[in-house]
């Protein structure tokens, strides 16, 4: 099966119109998605203020999707309980924001939710390489964290291959995912380079002909 065959698409809520999140929410799920990425900005961590745990329990209302919950914030350990009790069935964090990212992983699967770390694209890759043993979801910024819309950084391409030919090499079962800047003529170059699944809001929630198409335009785009 070529790679991106099984690529997974995760919208991102936090383009959606949250006058009608529900609806929303139910549109992409109708539409084939596999995950929904929820993305929790704090104000401090990065500029702008996004939601918190109201916006998780609101999605988990709405789907039985897993919730891939995108922590934008600092400090991380005081809020993670409230964000598993909201309905988080994965955790990602930033290896910027976390003083050791070891504890950090191991307390996120002690609450039972997938453990996930992320990093700016300015962030040596490097950082990531001391923990792959003790995750199970790395997240591959392609934006600079803080807001939906901007535009795909090209140069992420070799850092998803360089980190799925880690991944591969030390067989972990480790989910890849590429976030930002994702639409119908980038996921097929995300998918070839090894990202697994692809986070997408915009392209998702601003499609002309609505959520749902937005999510099958992106699953004929990878063939
Ligand atoms: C950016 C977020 C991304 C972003 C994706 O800080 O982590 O998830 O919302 O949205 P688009 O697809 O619009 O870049
Ligand atoms: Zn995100």
């Amino acid at each position: 099966m070529p790679p991106e065959a099984s690529t997974r698409i995760a919208p991102s809520i936090l383009a959606a119109d949250f006058g009608r999140l529900g609806d929303e929410i139910r549109a992409v799920d109708a539409g084939g998605a596999d995950w929904i990425h929820v993305d929790v900005m704090d104000g401090a961590f990065v500029p702008s203020i996004s939601f918190g745990t109201p916006a998780v329990a609101a999605a988990r209302a709405a789907t039985r999707l897993p919730l891939d919950v995108h922590l934008m914030i600092e400090p991380v350990e005081p809020h993670l309980d409230a964000f598993v009790a909201a309905g988080a069935d994965a955790i990602t964090v930033h290896v910027e924001a976390v003083a050791d990212p070891a504890a950090t992983l191991r307390r996120i699967r002690e609450l039972g939710v997938r453990a996930g770390l992320t990093l700016r694209p300015g962030t040596p890759e490097s950082s990531l390489w001391p923990h792959l043993d003790a995750l199970d979801i790395v997240l591959v910024m392609s934006v600079e964290p803080g807001a939906g819309g901007q535009a795909f950084i090209p140069e992420m391409l070799d850092r998803i291959a360089s980190l799925a030919a880690r991944i591969e090499a030390q067989s972990s079962e480790i989910d890849l995912v590429v976030d930002g800047g994702i639409n119908a003529d980038v996921a097929p170059r995300v998918a070839e380079a090894g990202g697994q699944v692809l986070v997408a809001g915009t392209s998702v929630f601003g499609h002309p002909d609505g959520p749902a198409s937005g999510v099958r335009a992106l699953r004929r785009a990878l063939g």
